[in-house]
């Protein structure tokens, strides 16, 4: 009886803990896959970049002035692994070059949002949004297959 009793307790405690991983699992993945930006993101950070950012780093995102390319396979050294939080923070406190912070959170991150769209990150339904750092945090630049 006794021994019944434990491994029911024991069976409880296995199956909470389950329980406690999975949520904080669900809460902790955004995937970059999921679609993190919308197009219409895309297409204003696409006019914001243009103004702000093409003169060094290129139209087509690769530049003839001695900036990073910020497409494949300079991508690699500066955007894999990082989170969309690091990225925007790192942006927001060095550019464009000679005016850091002259732009808003949002549209560093529509600028973002458009510079993942042109390295092929698959547009969803949701914005990256400045009033969500939390989430900001969580998704991480994961290299495309
Ligand atoms: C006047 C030229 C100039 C302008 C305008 C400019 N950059 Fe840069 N950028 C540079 C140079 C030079 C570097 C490399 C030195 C450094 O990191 O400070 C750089 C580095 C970067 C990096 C780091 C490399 C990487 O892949 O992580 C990013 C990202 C970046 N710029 C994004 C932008 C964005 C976005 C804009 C527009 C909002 C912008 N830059 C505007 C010249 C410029």
């Amino acid at each position: 009886m006794l021994r019944s009793l434990v491994l029911i307790l024991v069976g409880a405690v296995a199956l909470s803990a389950a329980d406690d991983r999975k949520e904080s699992g669900d809460a902790s993945s955004v995937s970059i896959f999921d679609g993190v930006f919308t197009e219409a993101q895309a297409e204003r950070g696409k006019t914001a970049y243009e103004a702000q950012c093409a003169t060094c780093h290129g139209l087509d995102l690769t530049s003839d002035s001695g900036a990073p390319n910020l497409v494949m396979p300079a991508f690699r050294f500066g955007w894999h692994r990082r989170t969309i939080a690091q990225k925007l923070e790192k942006i927001r406190t060095t550019m464009p070059q000679g005016f850091p912070e002259s732009m808003s959170d949002q549209e560093y991150l529509d600028v973002i949002a458009y510079i993942l769209h042109f390295n092929k990150y698959p547009a969803g339904d949701r914005e990256l949004d400045a009033d969500q750092k939390e989430l900001l945090e969580r998704i991480v630049i994961e290299p495309l297959p």
